[in-house]
């Protein structure tokens, strides 16, 4: 197994250490290689995303990212910020399915802002589609148009685009509860009418899953009002982007949520949900579960073991379960712990 490990910028290189020291403690056959993505890499290469990671990523069966991004480089252009890395490797690599599950574990039921009965038990996956949509739209700019500045992006979607995604949604929703509800915007936007219909089209190949349609701001109405009514949701990249956000945020704890971004060949890229947090960088107080459990989703889903997979799922729990936490996660009651100090635990645990 050919892992290429991109601890990128912030605490990413705290967190993406314990996870490292996870996969190691297992007894699996790995290989890995280190690279520079994002801030840390403009600052090395003048590039986000330098050849010598190119390749790597491209040599590797999965990737391992930590996070991009911070203030220093908020004011580079375009090209040479930190996101525009993410962005790179993602189309570069063919990731088009991005998963997100939003999991609310028990013990940490008080950490969301949502009363306990609405989040209780909260089991939601988010497949936001990754290559496509308004992000990488072409024409694109801000040019001046009859004396004013005219800022411009295109969206637009293509049925083997959107074909391909919903199947992916439908083959998670088959494995879960059958559930899933694809999100739009079909009033007013024709390229998501096509994403409707396009979707409508793929259920007849799934009749054993039960597909709905929601227009994206009744599906942010909907999940803080009855997130329990979802299994999987199914979405273009910008409405994925920001309904993710919205379901991380029902659990109150996205220092806990893993990612899976997938090529058609479960080659993948794995990440926490969370950002770079330069705010706590250095420090040894970051959260390393959501990485920890992101190298969970690699062995899933790339390397098919499952067995070691559930492994760390249950370590993680058991952490949790002894009352570990995280200065993001922590409530008077239970042990506050660093990032070092988490990272023991789950390796007791194992
Ligand atoms: C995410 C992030 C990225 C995105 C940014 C950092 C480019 O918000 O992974 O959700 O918009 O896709
Ligand atoms: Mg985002």
């Amino acid at each position: 197994m050919k892992i290429c490990v991109l601890p990128g910028d912030g605490i990413g290189p705290e967190i993406t250490a314990e996870a490292v020291r996870v996969l190691k403690a297992l007894d699996l056959k790995l290989e890995l290689e280190e690279g520079l993505l994002g801030g840390c890499a403009i600052d090395a290469a003048k590039d986000p995303f330098p050849e010598a990671t190119q390749r790597l990523a491209k040599e590797a069966d999965a990737v391992l990212l930590g996070a991009v991004g911070g203030p220093q480089w908020d004011n580079n252009p375009r090209e040479l910020r930190p996101e525009r890395g993410l962005l790179r490797i993602r189309k570069d690599l063919g990731l088009f399915a991005n998963l997100r599950p939003a999991i609310l574990y028990p013990e940490l039921a008080n950490a969301s802002t949502l009363k306990p009965e609405v989040v209780a038990g909260l089991d939601i996956l988010i497949v936001r589609e990754l290559t496509g949509d308004i992000y990488f739209g072409q024409p694109r700019g801000i040019e001046m148009r009859d004396g004013e500045r005219y800022g411009f992006n295109t969206m637009h979607y293509s049925e083997s685009e959107i074909r391909r995604i919903l199947r992916v949604a439908f083959d998670a929703a088959r494995k879960r509860n059958k559930k899933l509800c694809s999100v739009d915007k079909m009033n007013v936007l024709e390229c998501t009418q096509l994403w409707r219909d396009v979707a409508t089209e793929t259920a007849k190949e799934y009749p054993d899953v039960a597909l709905s349609h929601m227009l994206v701001d009744n599906a942010a109405m909907q999940l803080v009002k009855n997130p329990k009514q979802f299994d999987v949701m199914v979405t273009g990249n910008m409405f994925g982007d920001i309904l993710s956000d919205e379901a991380s945020m029902l659990t109150g704890s996205i220092g806990m949520l893993p990612s899976a971004s997938l090529d058609a060949n479960n080659k993948g890229l794995y990440e926490p949900s969370h950002g770079s947090a330069p705010d706590i960088a250095g420090k040894g107080v970051a959260n390393p579960l959501a990485t920890i459990l992101s190298a969970a989703m690699m062995l899933r889903y790339t390397f098919g073991n499952e067995a070691s997979a559930l492994q760390i799922e249950s370590a993680v729990k058991k952490v949790l379960a002894q009352g570990l936490r995280t200065g993001d996660i922590y409530e008077p009651g239970t042990t506050r712990v660093g990032t070092r100090e988490m990272g023991d635990a789950v390796l007791a645990a194992l």
